[in-house]
């Protein structure tokens, strides 16, 4: 009798559950094409879960997110919000979607889950306001990473450079002889993601921090240094630079016709997975020069706009990519590590780079990212890639200098 009414109400619960899951699920992201492994595994795992929902893989191509987030601008503000949508954790969430009260609050579910504990304060921070929270993250990516082959430094007689002092006067001009590239760089943002890097070299944490505060001016002596510094590495790259993707600029590393990359992790991620080396034997890293003992980090969340049109499903989907289960699944293959506090990166499904981004997480000094989109609003970040274009045409430091002091006005930083 009580078998039989046990069966009933479990029977009813869950098919209430399968009723309530089902229909589509819409994810928006840029990761595209080799970019896509990690997500797609993410996806499988919730299908597997919630076999009855269609999950539509949207992807708008185009690395740091450059094309996929003027497309997700005009769907937002056409009221045609995908169910969940990939953000950065940071000023890119805070100062764009939630200043607009875009997004729902996901305070009770982090409660519920128990991520309030489960992850670190500063991500939590980083995902939240005033008035709640607002994304789930599901990665720790790292800036600030030089990218080189071993085999390939040892037979060109250079040894990775731990400042760009040394770079520009020791290691570049060996490898230019030889017909070398020194660093290869490629379009546009990638440009600024190694601007990133060396600013964070030249001016210390500190000054880095001030930028953002507005403690220090773009057009302060210090801060105008880090261009000059920009144009010596620039004489260092390759000509082609704006025609290259950033997988692209990576696989000139791989290839052997340059020596080095600076890049953030998901590098690892597209060489492992995509190009199946093994991180430590067909590539090795480095902190970029001059950032020993410091980690430039980002964070890879997604949230629940205002609207989505099946927030149920995109609930569900949230509460994968926060669960052990699914940051395990997502981030072997990316590159980056999970930022839970409980899940432990050990080889049963880490790689040689991950362990070693892991213990850096837990001992470096930490500073969010700019091109990623922790430390600056949205209006500055996509505006730096016109000041940093103004450099690469202009070469003169006071120009790009005074034109970010621009942006860094219009934003309000500082002010
Ligand atoms: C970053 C993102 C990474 C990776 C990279 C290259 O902004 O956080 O996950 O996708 O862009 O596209």
């Amino acid at each position: 009798m009580y078998g039989r009414t046990i069966t009933w109400v479990l029977g009813t619960l869950l098919m209430g559950a399968a009723f309530a899951q089902d229909g589509d699920l819409e994810i928006f992201s840029w990761w595209a094409g080799d970019e896509g492994p990690a997500l797609e595994a993410l996806i499988e795992l919730y299908e597997q879960q919630y076999p009855d929902v269609e999950v539509v893989n949207a992807t708008v191509t185009g690395g740091a997110g450059v094309n996929a987030r003027a497309v997700l601008k005009t769907r937002m503000l056409g009221g045609d919000p995908p169910d969940s949508f990939q953000v950065h954790a940071g000023q890119e969430l805070i100062g764009t979607w939630v200043a607009a009260e875009r997004m729902e609050d996901l305070t009770a579910m982090f409660e519920e889950q128990g991520w309030q504990e489960a992850l670190p304060p500063e991500v939590i921070e980083a995902v939240s306001s005033g008035d709640g929270t607002w994304s789930v993250p599901v990665n720790i990516h790292r800036s600030n990473v030089l990218w080189f082959v071993p085999d390939d430094l040892e037979e060109w007689g250079v040894e990775v450079p731990s400042s760009w002092d040394e770079f520009v006067n020791e290691t570049c001009p060996t490898l230019q002889e030889q017909g070398v590239t020194p660093l290869v760089v490629g379009e546009n943002w990638t440009v600024q993601h190694l601007w990133e890097s060396v600013a964070l070299a030249e001016l210390g944490v500190q000054g880095w921090q001030d930028l953002w505060s507005g403690d220090l001016a773009f057009t302060a002596p210090e801060a105008m240094a880090v261009w000059d510094r920009m144009g010596e590495i620039l004489e260092c790259t390759n000509e082609d630079a704006a025609g290259l993707s950033w997988q692209q600029a990576t696989d000139r590393v791989v290839e052997g016709d340059a020596a080095f990359n600076v890049m953030g992790d998901w590098a690892a991620g597209y060489m492992t997975t995509t190009l199946g080396l093994e991180a430590g034997d067909g590539f090795d890293w480095a902190a970029s020069p001059g950032t020993e003992g410091q980690f430039m980090w980002l964070a890879d969340s997604f949230g629940l706009p205002v609207g989505a049109p099946s927030a149920d499903n995109a609930r569900a989907w949230l509460e994968l990519i926060g669960s052990v289960e699914g940051q395990n699944a997502f981030n072997p293959l990316k590159g980056s590590i999970p930022p839970r506090l409980d899940v432990e990166v050990t080889e049963e499904h880490y790689d040689a780079y991950q362990l070693s981004a892991a213990e850096d997480w837990q001992g470096n000094e930490r500073v969010g990212s700019l091109v990623h989109g922790v430390t600056a609003p949205e209006g500055f970040m996509s505006e730096f890639a016109a000041v940093t274009e103004i450099y690469l045409n202009s070469g003169s430091a006071e120009e790009a200098a005074g034109a970010a002091d621009e942006v860094a006005a219009q934003v309000g930083i500082g002010r």
